[in-house]
């Protein structure tokens, strides 16, 4: 993809982490991470077993303008070398958004450069494209802590959504599972971690959608029934908590590939690509090692090319949102700086279905 020369200062704040990130993309298609920081509040969170909006919004405030400044400084553009800004203008908790969002304006505004208003979603369905020349259009899979999504990536901007969620995303279900086993804050890289020692046989957990027609999902039925077993047993020691989490993971990793399965043929009916046919797995949930092979085995069978961002750009950062920047304002794309926060913003926005 040609870019012009573009050094975008990218600003995440939708959730619990305060990240800042300079990114820069060149005419000749290369990008370039300048700094890439991210502050994760999990401390602040952990007392409650899960993400608090008004600590989260409080926590933005404190830090994001020094977490900023690093960036600038490490990347070593200075402030006169930024070209545009790039800020999470939602889906996410608003109060968070908003810190961060208005942030942007105050630099865009102040050192006279265009403003980016980034989907935190596109910033996961585009991180793919900033480490890998990924063309569109390609089958992404979504999976973070509010999204369990299939969708086909059109284009900058242009979603088809193939599935989603009919209650939890994967992401709640794994901190959910993690918290009914004591396993801590977060859940998912904790269930991962405890389900490295376990059986996953052991526990015959449900695959809810397993087999279903379409591309949907459902985990709150998994949820309940790991409280369920969880309930029925004597106190865990730590050898039942790592079966369980390796249960657990399983069910998960075979609805996932089912579904992912589903979208693949729809998907191939829907486009005839002579370059070959890719898959992206993108959001927090993707940094899950066994999930990623388990949708690899998938994409080998059938013949689909897996693009998986490394793990550290799979939870949320803000080198995707300055990615998403570049991308929009390589064609033209930037906001008004009266652009508001928004908690919900779908990102198929006009709800084509590609389904039928
Ligand atoms: O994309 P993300 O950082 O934030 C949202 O946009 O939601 O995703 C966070 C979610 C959390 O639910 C977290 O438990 C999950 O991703 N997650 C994982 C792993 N790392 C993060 N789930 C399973 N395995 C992991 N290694
Ligand atoms: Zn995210």
């Amino acid at each position: 993809m040609a870019v012009p020369p573009l050094t975008l200062l990218g600003i995440e704040t939708s959730c619990d982490e305060t990240a800042a990130a300079v990114i820069r993309g060149h005419p000749d298609g290369t990008r370039e991470i300048l700094s890439d920081l991210v502050l994760s509040q999990f401390d602040a969170h952990r007392p409650y077993g899960g993400v608090v909006p008004e600590i989260a919004a409080r926590a933005h405030i404190l830090s994001l303008d020094k977490l900023i400044a690093a960036a600038v400084q490490q990347a070593g553009c200075g402030w006169e070398g930024l070209e545009g800004v790039a800020a999470t203008a939602g889906p996410g908790l608003i109060g968070g958004v908003m810190v961060g969002l208005v942030t942007g304006k105050a630099i865009a505004a102040a050192r006279g450069i265009p403003l980016v208003g980034v989907n935190h979603l596109e910033g996961h369905a585009l991180s793919a494209r900033l480490v890998q020349q990924v063309a569109f259009p390609y089958l992404l899979l979504l999976v973070s802590g509010g999204h369990c999504q299939l969708l086909e990536v059109r284009g900058v901007g242009d979603y088809v959504r193939l599935g989603g969620s009919l209650d939890d995303a994967a992401g709640e279900a794994f901190d959910k599972t993690a918290k009914l086993l004591g396993l801590g804050f977060p859940g998912g890289p904790a269930v991962e971690q405890a389900a490295r020692s376990g059986n996953p046989t052991r526990f015959a957990l449900p695959r809810p959608m397993l087999g279903r027609a379409g591309c949907d999902f459902s985990f709150s039925g998994l949820k309940t029934a790991v409280r369920h077993m969880v309930a029925g047993m004597p106190p865990m020691q730590d050898q039942d908590r790592a079966d369980m989490a390796a249960s657990f993971q399983s069910a998960v990793a075979d609805v996932l590939v089912d579904r992912c399965r589903h979208a693949m043929a729809i998907f191939r009916r829907n486009h005839t690509l002579t370059e070959g046919y890719h898959m992206v797995v993108a959001g927090g949930v993707a940094a899950n090692q066994m999930l990623r092979g388990a949708i690899h085995t998938l994409c080998v069978q059938q013949d689909f090319i897996l693009v998986t961002p490394p793990p550290r750009l799979c939870t949320d950062n803000a080198a995707m949102i300055g990615w998403a920047g570049i991308e929009r304002l390589a064609l033209g794309l930037s906001d008004p700086l009266d652009i508001s926060a928004r908690a919900r913003w779908p990102l198929d926005s006009s709800f084509r279905s590609a389904v039928n």
